[in-house]
């Protein structure tokens, strides 16, 4: 791995897609935050932070957001036309929460955070147990399995589409329509990978759509449903809202989790965690799933914009610049988390980032963190002496930080 790090200008240069970096960037991050905690990442030209003290500030800091274009217009930033070629997804992006700052996104983040209270998060445990019996019948006799094709990719999107409402069957068109969207928040997208996401794009809204406007008359206990509701009732939600919404929860409720399925069994795996203590009683089982969280995120890099001019850790930034936010750097932070590499499945406190922090902190977790402690146990004890077959490879994809696959056998 090429890891240039000048102390005195503060500045990196690292290729992400360094196959020896996006495998395993954690000793590139200790270096990285050991000389220059701040630092302009040339690769990106973006100013990043990697200290759990200064992700966890800046991502609860309201001089910087998602958003930039509500403060600023795109001349004033410097920015090129909108790409004609990308309009059906900047039309989608548009109305995601995700990219939203308040006002808009208050409005927004209360009509679906109802949606995810625990309350009604906890009563889908017994789905995703039956989802995770199902997929370990289906591939149990196999005696190996690659464990991101048969057992973390399908219960997320299984469960995703359930509690949003859309049938079952869809689900690996939405899968396809998904990977082609995030490939848009990869480094150095090329044009076709613009045109193929724009494509998903227009065939995934199309679909959300018509479904919507099927279901108006034909309500049911769904968050498509109580969407309707909220667009009916007093015009609080628009269709092009409702419609991004339902494409963003579903994107976002399962890319991430079947990655922290992935990397929290291959941890426990490389660590030798004893997973029948780890998963004994629910304390344990929380902590456990914790500590895959924070041991090794899915998500690594997120961006903010500088909303005005403003200074933080000794780096002044003017309004409309952007920084990037290094989580999977914070969570292994020695100056928060003793023992940074280690897994220790009784951490506590255990206040990692995986999940981010402020006003964009993660809608699903509840519902991630559920489907982690209730389908990880039952592999475990479905499957003794589960052991990895070979070295797993990460995907070319440094910010989406999963594996490509994860072959196992047991018995
Ligand atoms: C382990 C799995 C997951 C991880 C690690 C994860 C991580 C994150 C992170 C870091 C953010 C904040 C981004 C930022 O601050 O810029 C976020 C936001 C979000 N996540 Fe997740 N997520 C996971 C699962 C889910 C699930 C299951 C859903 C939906 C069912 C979901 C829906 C969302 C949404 C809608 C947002 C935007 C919230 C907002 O902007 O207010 N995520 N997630």
């Amino acid at each position: 791995m090429t890891l240039i790090i000048d102390a005195a200008r503060r500045s990196v240069r690292l290729d992400p897609r360094d196959p020896a970096f996006f495998g395993d960037p954690y000793p590139a991050y200790a270096a990285i935050r050991a000389a220059a905690p701040a630092f302009f990442w040339d690769d990106y030209g973006l100013w990043c932070f990697a200290p759990h003290r200064d992700v966890s500030a800046l991502l609860r800091d309201k001089r910087f957001g998602r958003q930039i274009l509500h403060v600023m217009s795109r001349e004033a930033l410097g920015w090129p036309a909108p790409k004609d070629h990308l309009a059906p997804f900047d039309a989608l992006e548009r109305h995601s929460i995700l990219e939203l700052e308040p006002p808009e996104h208050t409005r927004l983040r209360g009509l679906v955070n109802r949606a995810f209270v625990s309350r009604r998060i906890e009563t889908l445990g017994p789905r995703i147990a039956a989802l995770a019996h199902e997929q370990i019948n289906a591939f149990g006799r196999r005696g190996s399995a690659d464990l991101i094709a048969d057992f973390a990719a399908p219960i997320p999107v299984a469960v995703i589409a359930d509690l949003i409402g859309v049938p079952g069957e869809m689900g690996p068109q939405m899968l396809d329509w998904s990977h082609r969207m995030v490939a848009m928040y990869q480094f150095g997208v090329t044009r076709a990978v613009e045109e193929s996401a724009a494509e998903a794009a227009r065939a995934f809204a199309g679909f959300m759509r018509a479904h919507a406007r099927a279901r108006r008359s034909d309500l049911r206990d769904d968050l498509i449903s109580q969407l309707l509701r909220a667009e009916s009732d007093g015009g609080r939600l628009s269709e092009d809202e409702l419609v991004t919404t339902c494409i963003l929860l579903l994107n976002a409720g399962h890319e991430a989790t079947v990655h922290a399925i992935g990397n929290g069994v291959k941890a426990m795996l490389e660590h030798h965690v004893d997973a029948e203590s780890a998963f004994a009683g629910e304390a344990s089982r929380a902590a456990t799933v914790e500590e895959m969280l924070r041991l090794d995120a899915p998500l690594h890099l997120f961006a903010r914009y500088a909303l005005e001019d403003v200074e933080f850790a000794g780096v002044r930034f003017k309004k409309g610049e952007k920084i990037g936010l290094l989580l999977g750097a914070a969570n292994r932070d020695p100056d928060r988390f003793p023992r940074p590499d280690a897994f220790d499945a009784r951490r506590d406190p255990n206040p990692h980032l995986a999940f981010g922090a402020g006003i964009h902190f993660c809608v699903g977790a509840p519902l991630a963190r559920l489907e982690m402690a209730t389908a990880l146990p039952i592999l475990f004890a479905r499957l003794p002496g589960l052991r990895l077959v070979e070295t797993p490879q990460y995907r070319d994809a440094y910010h989406f930080h999963g594996l490509e696959a994860l072959r196992v056998t047991w018995g």
